[in-house]
């Protein structure tokens, strides 16, 4: 279906491509057995085949380095394992450097940690190993055969090759005894040559005493990883290899888009994260059982750099990963807001139409995005000239009210000469090479293509350049990217992407980067608007928005991703909620589904739940494919069009206390969705849990993914209080599950006691428009009559707020006091913004009841004034009715957002 579109001749050549069955074709992609690096060492015992010669253990200060040999084959290879003061330790095991095994560059990951280290002490050794400590980190190394165990104050965390599942092949010259497999390998007519030989590594790491385990993106899968020696679908292993999955399923451990290897493990007391920084296929298995979960970790080619990071808490474990792959970029304001996508916008009246029907129903939205038939005929930077004649004009006329666009650029470049995209980069040479040097020609949308090869520094400076609004004609600073397609997908390539044996900057094979292509390519455009944004305004620049639908770890330095071509259906809208826990817990928190799914057509109760969601995903964007209904929010019926709106209205209400969140997203690597657990980390009984999550750590959310649902149970976490989120009603203390009702007009949303969330109430057409609006606190008291939160502003487009031009408040309910202060936050500069902007209504659920009510007494610290104003029975919000009675509201104290300040609540 979707691969006859623009295909032409080649799809007679492309049985794959031909429309039919509309299902995931899990034939068409490779499992273990199918693969020869992996069925040669899954479950394969080693024994005693790998040991560290002891003689060869030396530390220095953070550095042990051994010689790890390899028995049978007598090869040494070199282990060195680092103490990183960020709260991390890394094993590198590789051959000699001579040999030049692949290892992923440094620029996918930050720098400044490498030189951050902490001081390895030795405890004891022997004839059998060494026991080394480093802060509250235990490393047991032994030697025969070669393992290491780590434990954080007595607690076991992690063994590496208790169960004598490691490997690593060593280069070799070709041998005719050879296996097959070993050099050459064909794969559904695709042959791959395999000019290095066999240089896989496998790693057998468990987790003792732990029941659940996370990570390993991106599939569509429940949020802690099931056993991989089940029943079928789940007796393969997991595989981390970006593909175009065509039409996935919504239960499947098969790889999708995008890869990071990082895995966590929490139990009671500990957290522990593992990243194998490899970007080469690979496939993990899961064992439960015994107490423990055991995986194995199989890679093709590179390097063993392994990373491990424990903590108490998820929170400590992400914050440590952070150091080395980095923190989400602070988003622009705007790509927070709503985004409507199909394909296709047809025209420029189609754009107008949208456009104005988002301000004639009253919904707020801020980007309006064209997919690839704007193009003309596919060459990406160039607009149909028919369709869309005054390309800039009509982003101009977007931009007038506030909004923006984003058209989409792919990797794959139309082999025409006359398009000065294709000729530049030919001759410059540089395009992806196949195993001959000559440049590599695959399918795509627009039929041939090369490939620019975006691994190459130079490659993406150049791709840089197309960015400026000079260079990409009809392009205005209004207009942001969306790189699709960067798995890279090819359409008649061996499982939809590039043959292995291809050929890369620096003559990298294609089999060592793989997972890097993604990245790089959503590096280079991001890189192009950084450089649009520095003409735009010198001073400041433009913070860039570039969608990816490939990644891998670092990814959230560059942009946000999306969980790729999903299906209108109820198990889709289910699974996207473990699919962008999982995103964030594994350090990608800025990511979202399409709003709808994108195949297939929604009916209007599934469209209704889906935005009711989706209103929460940190990146929230409506998407369809070009042979769907239309489906803009407004075309349901005027029900259905109110309760979207209502939805969409609450994301933007929402905004001040999610924009609070990417800052510490952006600070110190914290998700924007949580699971349960990541929250309340001693309740095991909430280690499973995948459907209910949090929003930072304030708001629980309960999605309903079923049709006709009228009643929902809702499970509480315990030691806190819970407010429902739409009346301000407590909850009975101590509820566990409770039954509650729900109507098609939203789902149970409850804000945690003891946080304080800022809301923007007003509506408006977009973010732009909502500026200069005042504040509402939501000030919802714990058990001991306390609160806190925070809001962060700055100019929610530049990079200004990295010289410390933005605002950072702390607000904090103690002793009847609502006090506002400065946030002070360590490796921050401080904040130096002031903004005009007041709080015009403070929310109070949890007050104890009073007969004669309450009163607040207001003193401004910058101006020492002091007045009183009497609290009042709701409304909750703004737009909520009729009046709640159950919040106790503060309305028009008109605090300033800028100022110190207290608000005393007494007895009137
Ligand atoms: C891919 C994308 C989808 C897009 C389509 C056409 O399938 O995942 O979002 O609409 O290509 O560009």
């Amino acid at each position: 279906m979707r691969r006859a579109i623009g295909l032409g001749v080649g799809l007679a050549l492309l049985g794959l491509l031909l429309p039919g069955s509309l299902a995931f074709k899990e034939n068409e992609f490779k499992k273990c057995a199918q693969t020869s690096f992996c069925s040669r060492n899954r479950n394969v015992q080693q024994g005693a085949n790998f040991e560290i010669v002891p003689a060869s253990v030396t530390l220095n200060t953070a550095t042990l380095t051994a010689t790890l040999m390899n028995k049978q084959a007598s090869k040494h290879l070199q282990l060195t394992l680092t103490a990183h003061a960020d709260g991390f330790v890394r094993l590198l095991i590789d051959e000699s450097p001579s040999v030049g095994r692949y290892q992923v560059p440094s620029d996918i990951l930050v720098s400044g940690w490498e030189t951050r280290k902490a001081a390895i002490k030795e405890q004891s050794r022997s004839a059998n190993g060494i026991v080394l400590t480093t802060g509250d980190t235990k490393l047991e190394l032994g030697y025969a055969p070669f393992t290491l165990a780590v434990s954080v104050k007595g607690v076991p965390a992690l063994q590496v090759n208790s169960r004598n599942l490691f490997n690593f092949e060593h280069r070799r010259p070709k041998q005719d005894s050879d296996p097959a497999g070993y050099w050459e390998e064909t794969w559904m007519g695709h042959t791959d040559s395999k000019p290095k030989g066999p240089e896989a590594m496998s790693l057998d790491l468990v987790f003792p005493g732990f029941a659940h385990v996370y990570g390993i993106p991106e599939r569509a899968t429940s949020l802690s990883l099931q056993a991989t020696n089940g029943n079928a679908p789940y007796g393969e292993p997991y595989r981390l290899y970006n593909l175009d999955v065509f039409e996935y399923l919504e239960d499947h451990p098969f790889g999708l888009y995008g890869s990071i290897p990082v895995m966590l493990a929490h139990k009671k007391g500990l957290t522990v994260g593992v990243y194998w920084n490899n970007a080469a296929e690979m496939f993990v298995d899961v064992v439960k059982g015994r107490g423990e979960v055991g995986t194995q970790w199989v890679a093709e080619s590179g390097v063993v750099d392994l990373f491990v990071f424990t903590g108490a808490t998820g929170p400590a474990v992400l914050a440590a990963y952070a150091k080395v792959a980095g923190t989400t970029a602070l988003p622009q304001l705007f790509s927070l807001g709503y985004h409507q996508c199909r394909w296709n916008y047809k025209d420029e009246a189609d754009v107008k139409a949208v456009d104005g029907g988002f301000d004639s129903h009253e919904i707020p939205y801020d980007v309006l995005w064209l997919d690839i038939e704007h193009t003309n005929g596919k060459r990406y930077l160039t607009w149909d000239s028919s369709l869309f004649p005054n390309p800039a004009a009509m982003q101009e006329d977007v931009a007038s009210r506030g909004r923006k666009m984003v058209t989409i650029v792919d990797p794959h470049v139309k082999r025409d000469s006359s398009y000065y995209i294709f000729s530049e980069a030919e001759s410059a040479g540089h395009y992806v090479k196949n195993k001959h040097g000559s440049d590599f020609d695959g399918w795509c949308w627009p039929g041939q293509s090369s490939y620019l090869d975006v691994t190459s520094p130079v490659v993406r400076e150049w791709w840089a350049q197309q960015f400026t609004t000079d260079k990409y004609q009809g392009s205005t600073r209004h207009l942001y990217i969306w790189n699709d397609m960067n798995e890279p997908s090819v359409f008649n390539g061996p499982e939809i992407t590039m043959q292995k044996d291809n050929l890369h900057y620096g003559n990298v094979e294609h089999r060592d980067n793989h997972n890097l292509f993604g990245i790089y390519y959503h590096m280079g455009t991001a890189d192009g608007l950084k450089l649009r944004g520095s003409q735009v305004d010198p001073e400041n620049g433009d913070r860039p928005f570039v969608l990816s639908r490939a990644f891998f770890s670092g990814t959230q330095r560059v942009g946000p991703i999306w969980t790729g071509d999903n299906a209108a259906q109820w198990s889709h809208l289910k699974v996207s909620v473990p699919m962008l826990l999982t995103l964030g817990l594994t350090g990608l928190p800025y990511s979202g589904a399409d709003v709808g799914g994108f195949f297939g057509n929604p009916d209007a109760e599934l469209m209704t739940r889906w935005y009711q969601l989706g209103i929460y995903y940190p990146f929230f964007r409506g998407h369809a494919h070009l042979e769907t209904q239309r489906r803009e929010p407004w075309l349901f019926g005027p029900d259905v069009t109110a309760r979207i709106r209502s939805a969409i209205r609450g994301r933007y209400a929402l905004l001040p206390h999610i924009y609070t969140l990417f800052r510490a997203a952006n600070t110190s690597g914290q998700p924007i969705l949580r699971p349960l657990w990541f929250e309340f980390p001693e309740q095991e009984d909430l280690y499973a849990e995948d459907q209910e999550f949090m929003v930072g750590s304030s708001m629980l959310v309960v999605p309903v993914t079923a049709p006709s649902i009228f009643t929902v149970d809702v499970t509480f976490p315990q030691g806190a209080r819970w407010y429902d989120a739409a009346t301000g009603a407590p909850v009975p203390p101590k509820t566990k599950t409770q039954r509650v009702e729900v109507s098609l007009n939203g789902i149970p949303v409850y804000y945690r006691g003891g946080s304080v969330v800022p809301r923007r109430e007003r509506p408006r057409r977009s973010t732009a428009a909502q500026l200069a609006d005042p504040y509402t606190l939501v000030v919802a008291l714990d058990d001991k009559g306390e609160a806190e939160g925070q809001l962060y502003v700055d100019d929610g487009r530049s990079f200004a707020f990295q010289r410390g031009l933005y605002l950072h408040r702390d607000f904090k309910f103690a002793a009847n006091k609502l006090t506002s202060s400065k946030h002070v936050e360590a490796g921050v500069p401080d904040g130096t913004l002031t903004v005009p902007t007041t709080i015009e209504r403070v929310v109070f659920l949890g007050l104890p009841p009073s007969k004669k009510g309450y009163k607040a007494v207001i003193s401004d610290g910058a101006s020492g004034s002091k007045h009183t104003i009497a609290l009042e029975a709701g409304p909750l919000s703004l737009a909520t009715a009729p009046e709640s009675t159950q919040a106790q509201v503060l309305r028009k104290p008109d605090l300033p957002v800028s100022h110190d300040w207290t608000v005393e609540i007494v007895q009137a």
